[in-house]
Formats: structure tokens, sequence, C-alpha cells
């Protein structure tokens, strides 16, 4: 049985007293389940990480970067390493995200070289993957995810130290979601390319989570498809009420 996954991206926003409050108002209600049926990241932007890491303290929340360099230390200005991340009490940092391979031009070699410093550092690393608008209408979604999961996603990754996040680009942001077979499909696809990759067994236990424009409406629907292990959550992340209501959804769950 795969536990489910619910992580948010806040991006870029966020300032002090906004970011405090949000991670103390879902450790607050994380804390209340003596027995959590799901887990929860979330990902501030790197200037509250060290705030948040301290607020969300024994809550039993992962906190985690956004993004990570691929070196551990030197000459980058500007970048923060995996090695960084995890002195400052980080369990993990997302990688890959379509922000980034858009506005950096981070190439899956990139990517996979991130992913490979961050793991090497001892933090769980979501690898995110996902087709734009136009190669999805020219019929290429398929082509497009399994070949970002080949290129990005490190040789003997292991289920849970990696998840990967199947966010379609057109649908973050938008409000738009694709429907659920198409959902349900491009997971499954994802778990089958896995297993050629690391094995049936790896796969069969990795998390595959969903996101784009992910909202308390349509969460249940989306987190109950077979393939799916949880949700990588923007906007409706930034909100105490939103965020738990879509992670509440697991918990009769
Ligand atoms: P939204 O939930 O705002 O669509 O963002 C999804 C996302 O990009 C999470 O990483």
């Amino acid at each position: 049985m795969r536990r489910k996954l619910i992580a948010g991206n806040w991006k870029m926003n966020g300032l002090t007293q906004d970011g405090v409050a949000l991670a103390k108002g879902l450790s607050d209600l994380y804390r209340t389940l003596t027995k959590p049926s799901f887990d929860m990241f979330i990902a501030p932007p790197f200037t509250l990480l060290s705030k948040v890491v301290e607020t969300a303290k024994e809550s039993g929340i992962w906190v985690g970067g956004q993004d990570c360099s691929m070196y551990d230390s030197g000459a980058h200005t500007g970048d923060v390493s995996p090695v960084m991340l995890k002195d400052l009490g980080c369990g993990g940092v997302i990688v890959g995200h379509s922000e980034r391979r858009a506005d950096h031009g981070e190439t899956n070699d990139i990517v996979k070289a991130k992913a490979e410093a961050a793991l090497k550092a001892g933090l769980g690393v979501i690898i995110c993957v996902g087709e734009t608008l136009a190669e999805r209408e020219a019929g290429k979604t398929l082509d497009v995810v399994g070949s970002q999961i080949k290129g990005s996603v490190p040789e003997g990754a292991k289920a849970g130290h990696v998840v990967i996040a199947y966010e379609p680009v057109w649908a973050i942001g938008t409000g738009k979601t694709p429907t659920t077979d198409d959902v349900q499909e491009v997971h499954a696809f994802m778990r089958q390319k896995l297993a050629g990759l690391l094995g049936e067994e790896t796969a069969q236990q990795m998390q595959l989570l969903y996101g784009g424009s992910v909202k308390p409406s349509n969460a249940k629907e989306l987190l109950s498809l077979p393939d799916v292990d949880g949700a990588l959550v923007g906007g409706a992340s930034l909100k105490v009420d939103d965020f738990w209501a879509i992670a509440s959804t697991q918990l009769s769950a």
C-alpha cells in the first residue's frame, strides 16, 4: 500500500509573517492527528526555510526546498546546495519543476544531476515532469513524459527517496485539469516506464503525485485514482484552510 503524500509548493510567495503563520496553522492541524494516514510536505521559498523548519519542528510535516544546485558548494553565486538544505533541517527538495525548466533552461540532464546531488546529501527528492499544451495537442504527452522520466530520474532511484510529480504545464495555475481518465492514463504509463528503468517492485512502491490546479473541490476525485499517490499543490497550498481541505480528503481514506 502506497502512502499518500500531500505536498505544497509555495513558489515565490510569502513574507515572514504570512509564511510562519501558514506553517504554524498546518503544523497545529497535522499535530492533532495521532496517527496520520498521509504524509505532508511543504516547500516555502528559500528566504523562509529556516523559520518554517523551526515552526514545523516535531509536527511531522516534512519541509524542503523548491530547487537546489547540482553542486555541494563553491563558486555558484545565488545557488543553494542540497547539503545546505540538509544542514538547515530540510527533509527534501523539489527538482525539475516546469517553471525551472522553462525559466532557467533546466534540461533533463541538469534535473537528474540535481536529483543525484540531493539524494547524496540525504534529502528526499520530488522530480517533476509534464507536457506543454502544444505537446498535448500534438498527441505527444506520453512521449514527453516518458523521455523526461528516462532523462531526469537517477539510475537506481529508490521508492521512499524519490517521488515523481506529473504536472501538465497547461494545468498549472490555470484552473484547468486533465480528465481523471487522462491523469490515470499518464500515471499508469509513468509506473510502467519506471518499472522498465528501476524494476517492477520499485515502480509499484514509488509515490506518483499529480499537480496542476488541485483544489479542495477536485482533490478527492484526483486522489482516488489508482495510480495517484498524492498531490503537488501550488496556489491552494498558500491558505491553511484550502491546503488542509485537500489533505483532509485523505483522513477517512
Ligand atoms: P497550481 O496548484 O497553482 O496549479 O500549481 C501547481 C504546481 O505547479 C505545484 O508545483
